[in-house]
């Protein structure tokens, strides 16, 4: 595997575009790739092995260096800090962390219950505000918890707005900004060293337009 790249590719929203930069980045990626059911994809011609994990475990994958490379969104590396370096800001699946919650909830606990899929990134959001609140770890729908009672807020993605539209929520603050990025596992990061020059080259020129 030594002259294989491997790359972690988030399931989900972000696998099409991530693909589709790699394809203007010059990677000729079979079609059957974006429809596939396989975990595993090898792309001989380009030396590279795409493994397609959820969004939260590709960071993990990379940490542990099964896959060299990996594309993950700004929330996940924020929540996971974990030991990988982020090498470039794809400038794709553009959303933002916000606080949410129903129009004109009346918060009248010490410490209101905040439900998300990021308790790290919402406690030290909170913490830094001065709030004393309490954190109710979820792993996805967190537009449900306000909806039927199990917390007053919910710290959660905005892409278009929709999901707290259609729930009848509104965002309250705004938290930060997300992209996805590039990242690489140390190791590989010297021992493949060229290969993971050459993607990094290429997707720069594809962002740079
Ligand atoms: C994300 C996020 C919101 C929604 C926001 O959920 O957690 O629920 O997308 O997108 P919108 O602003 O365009 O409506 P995702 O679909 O990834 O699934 P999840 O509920 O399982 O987290």
């Amino acid at each position: 595997m030594k002259d294989i790249l491997t790359i972690a590719m988030p399931k989900g929203r972000i696998f099409e575009e991530a693909a589709d930069m790699l394809r203007k980045a010059g990677y000729q990626l079979p079609p059957e790739f974006d429809e596939s059911r396989k975990l595993i994809l090898d792309v001989p011609n380009e030396k590279i092995r795409f493994i397609l994990a959820k969004p939260m475990d590709v960071v993990t994958y990379v940490e542990h260096g099964v896959a060299d490379v990996g594309i993950a969104g700004k929330d996940v590396m924020l929540e996971e800090e974990r030991d990988v370096y982020e090498v470039l800001d794809l400038k794709i699946s553009e959303c933002y962390l916000a606080v949410a919650g129903l129009p004109d909830t009346k918060i009248n606990d010490v410490a209101p219950k905040i439900a998300t899929k990021y308790p790290k990134v919402a406690s030290s959001y909170f913490r830094e505000q001065g709030e004393q609140v309490e954190i109710i770890k979820l792993n996805g729908s967190i537009e449900l918890a306000p909806l039927i009672g199990l917390a007053e807020r919910i710290v959660d993605i905005v892409s278009t707005g929709r999901t707290l539209k259609e729930n009848g929520l509104v965002e309250l603050e705004q938290i930060c900004h997300i992209t996805s990025r590039l990242i690489v596992n140390p190791v590989s990061y010297r021992m493949k060293d060229e290969p993971i020059d050459e993607l990094v080259e290429r997707l720069s020129k594809v962002i740079g337009g």
